[in-house]
This record gives C-alpha cells, sequence and structure tokens, in this order.
C-alpha cells in the first residue's frame, strides 16, 4: 500500500511507523516528568506498559511487512542508496535492537519486582536500567528518522 507522507517513497506501514516514533517520546517524556516530579507512579506505570504493547504490536507488524515486501525498491532511487543508506541502517540496528531488550527487560523486572511498592536496590536499579531504556528509545528515533530521510525521502 502507498505511503501516506509527502515527499516519502515508502509503503504506508513504513510511513506510519515514522510517525508513530514520534509520538513515543512525548509520552515517555510525559511519563518520566510524572514519576519524577510528581511521584506519579501508576501514572508512570501505565504509560510505560501502553508504550511497551503499542511499541511491540507495531514492531510485529514492521517485521512482517518487511518479510512479505520489503524496503529496497523505495530506497533504490535514493542518491545514497549505494552510500549512506547501509551504514545508516547499520547505526539504528545498533541502537533498536539494545532498544527492545532493554525495553523488555526493564518492564518485566519492574513488574515482576513490584517496584511501585518496594524500596532499596530494586529501585535504584530500575532508575538506571529505566534512564538506559530511554535514552536507547531516544537514539532508535533519531537515527531511524535519519535512515528514513536517506532511504525514503532523498
Ligand atoms: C521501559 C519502560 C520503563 C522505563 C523506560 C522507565 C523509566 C524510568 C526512569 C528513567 C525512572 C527514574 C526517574 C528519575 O530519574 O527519578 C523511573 C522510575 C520509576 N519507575 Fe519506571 N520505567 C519503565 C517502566 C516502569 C514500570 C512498568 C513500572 C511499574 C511499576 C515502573 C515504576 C517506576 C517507579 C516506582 C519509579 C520510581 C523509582 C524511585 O524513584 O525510586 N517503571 N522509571
Amino acid at each position: 500500500m502507498d505511503g501516506f507522507l509527502p515527499f516519502s517513497r515508502a509503503s504506508f506501514v513504513l510511513d506510519f511507523i515514522a510517525v508513530a516514533m514520534a509520538a513515543v517520546i512525548p509520552v515517555m517524556m510525559i511519563s518520566l516528568f510524572q514519576v519524577r516530579k510528581r511521584k506519579n507512579i501508576d501514572l508512570h506505570r501505565r504509560l510505560q506498559i501502553i508504550l511497551g504493547v503499542v511499541l511491540g504490536l507495531a514492531i510485529l507488524i514492521f517485521e512482517l511487512d518487511m518479510r512479505l515486501y520489503g524496503w529496497r525498491q523505495y530506497a533504490e532511487p535514493s542518491p545514497y542508496y549505494d552510500t549512506l543508506v547501509m551504514p545508516a541502517l547499520l547505526v539504528h540496528l545498533v541502537f533498536a535492537i539494545p532498544t527492545l531488550l532493554l525495553w523488555i527487560f526493564t518492564i518485566f523486572m519492574a513488574l515482576r519486582h513490584r517496584i511501585h511498592t518496594s524500596t532499596g536496590k530494586h529501585r535504584i536499579r530500575h532508575k538506571l536500567f529505566g534512564r538506559l531504556s530511554a535514552y536507547a528509545m531516544l537514539g532508535t528515533t533519531v537515527s531511524g528518522w535519519l535512515f528514513f530521510w536517506l532511504a525514503f525521502m532523498a
């Protein structure tokens, strides 16, 4: 199916993922602001679980679309196809794969140790892995857009 973003040659699913990534960062920032400044743990927990489920579904749809239709045909007209496109994809994967693992780990451990009621080492560990997960997600988004632009818009 054709995409909907102006100036993009990509498919509907690729366009959709690129736009959806833009929503992740502000929602994540609201969630972190809520837990950090307002001590609103409940909202933080809910927002992070919703983000996790939505992102999981998005990855599933994206992977299916890539296996079925691929992306190279939309990237071939790019002037960077033989130069920067593959390095940009590599940089993106260096962020995206650890991000997926970090998010699964962070959510799983937070729920397993019921850190909304616990104290001590689990909370300290969650802060560390939570921050790592958040920075990794930021890197995934920025590198994803860079790849998207080089491959499908330039
Ligand atoms: C991938 C998902 C998640 C990320 C990226 C994340 C990120 C973070 C970060 C960065 C902090 C520290 C905020 C600060 O600087 O003070 C934090 C705190 C906290 N998070 Fe998460 N979080 C996630 C999921 C969850 C879940 C599922 C729960 C469920 C209970 C949870 C409960 C908490 C609690 C209770 C705190 C407060 C810890 C404290 O201040 O001692 N988080 N989170």
